[in-house]
Formats: structure tokens, C-alpha cells, sequence
């Protein structure tokens, strides 16, 4: 009987390396672990109706005087601070049930939004972050299709919490006796800094970059949350302009 056809990732540290044209009905999958991608899976695991990634504040404004008031909220961050005038910043821990819940969330943040604007021709994008590693890997298992990863990085640049994450979703996927994954020089890259640092998620967090910064400026917490692995049984996928929880959505582990 003849095998699955092997599945071809690609993988990109950063949204700046193609144009938005390149992810033209592909499948994405979009990594911010610090901390746009956990945010939007602790807010819609919390009760959030929807969230609208955009990608400049301006359009936060102007797509939020265009809804009803009480049922949306404006959130986002500039250097990682919640942007005056908006009722949330991006720390996954303001997200609460009590906030949230039956809300459409206008959501702005420097790396993270825009990458899933982006991507937003994309045929599939999904959101991936640690605290929901097994729910993206089962997705992938189930879509059987080539897909990108695309990793939100900082100002950019690559960063090594998205790479790290990146490498988890390969690797854990590499596990399985087939398909046959082709991976490329990112892939690969990706998947070594997962076996080098990805055994102690947090440790690997609080030294990188943007760990210690948000760790300066008083959101030490959020990276507990940021790298609580399979914390989260949420898939968000991003449908036209409006991230949602999958409808398909399922609870088994990786
Ligand atoms: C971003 O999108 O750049 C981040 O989520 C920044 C942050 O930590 O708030």
C-alpha cells in the first residue's frame, strides 16, 4: 500500500523575508509567543467572541468607532505598554473571563498582528504559541497539506522563542513515523534550537531578548504563561479579517 505523500514546511523568521503574495492560498501557521499568539488563545479560550488582528493603530481606531461600543474592546501594545486609550494592553493575564467574554477584541500589536496581517491571504491561518502546541500539531496532523510557519521575530529580526516554537511543532510532527517531512534550512535550524533549548521553555524565555525586556518593564508573569506548554486547548484560525476559535476544534493531545 503506498505511504502518505511527504508534507514540505517552510519555515520563515521573519514576516519581512517575503512579500504578503507568497502565503496566497497557502496554509500558515503564525508564531508570537511573546505575546500577541498566546494573548489571542487565552482570550478566546476565556469566552472572547472574536478577535481583529490589525496592523497600525490607526485602523484599531477607525475599525472600533465603526462597532458597538460596550461588546468591543480595543487592545494592544507599543513597546509591549498598553497604547493610551485602549481598554487592554497584551499581557495574556488581563484577558480574564470577567473582560472578556462575548467580546469582539480589536487587537494590535508591533510584531505580532502584523504578521497576521501579513499572511492574510493565506488559505488556513492558524495562530500557534506554546500553550497551545498540541492543538496546532494535531491540526497539522489532520490537514495532511504543506504549510509555513511564520514567525512574528522582534523589530524585524529573528527571535529565538518563536524559532524554538517553530522547531517544537517540527519536531513533534518529525515524531511521527510518516509522512516523510521536507523541511529547509530554516526548518532544520529551527528544529535544532528546539533540542537545545526548548527542554526548559521557561529558562530559554527569560534569557531571550524580549523575555528579559518585558521581565525589566514588570511583566516577569507573563512569561509563566507564555511558556506553559499544552496550557491552552484553543485553536485560533484567522477567517477573512476576524480570528475565531476552530470550529473543528478538538481536545486530544499530541
Ligand atoms: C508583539 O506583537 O510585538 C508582541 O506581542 C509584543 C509584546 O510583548 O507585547
Amino acid at each position: 500500500m503506498p505511504g502518505k505523500s511527504p508534507i514540505r514546511i517552510e519555515t520563515r523568521f521573519t514576516p519581512r523575508e517575503v512579500d504578503e503574495l507568497h502565503f496566497k492560498d497557502k496554509n500558515v501557521v503564525v508564531i508570537d509567543v511573546l505575546r500577541a499568539s498566546t494573548t489571542i488563545a487565552v482570550a478566546l479560550r476565556n469566552g472572547a467572541k472574536e478577535i481583529i488582528p490589525v496592523a497600525n493603530v490607526e485602523s484599531a481606531v477607525k475599525i472600533s468607532g465603526s462597532l458597538f461600543g460596550d461588546v468591543t474592546l480595543r487592545a494592544g501594545e507599543r513597546n509591549a505598554r498598553r497604547i493610551e486609550g485602549f481598554n487592554l494592553g497584551n499581557s495574556p493575564r488581563e484577558f480574564t473571563e470577567a473582560v472578556v467574554r462575548g467580546k469582539s477584541i480589536i487587537f494590535m500589536t508591533t510584531n505580532g498582528t502584523s504578521a497576521m496581517a501579513r499572511g492574510r491571504h493565506a488559505r488556513k491561518q492558524i495562530i500557534a504559541g506554546f500553550i497551545n502546541l498540541s492543538m496546532v500539531v494535531n491540526f497539522l496532523r489532520d490537514l495532511m497539506s504543506d504549510f509555513i510557519i511564520l514567525c512574528a521575530g522582534r523589530e524585524n529580526g529573528f527571535c529565538i522563542e518563536d524559532a524554538v516554537c517553530a522547531g517544537k511543532i517540527i519536531n513533534r510532527l518529525a515524531g511521527d513515523s510518516e509522512p516523510e517531512l521536507i523541511l529547509d534550512d530554516s526548518g532544520r535550524a529551527a528544529a535544532a534550537l528546539d533540542m537545545n533549548f526548548g527542554a526548559d521553555i521557561l529558562k530559554m524565555l527569560e534569557r531571550s531578548t524580549h523575555g528579559a525586556y518585558l521581565s525589566e518593564i514588570g511583566f516577569a508573569e507573563d512569561l509563566k504563561v507564555c511558556g506553559e506548554l499544552d496550557s491552552v486547548s484553543v485553536l485560533p484560525v484567522l477567517s477573512g479579517s476576524v480570528i475565531r476559535v476552530n470550529k473543528q476544534d478538538n481536545t486530544r493531545t499530541a
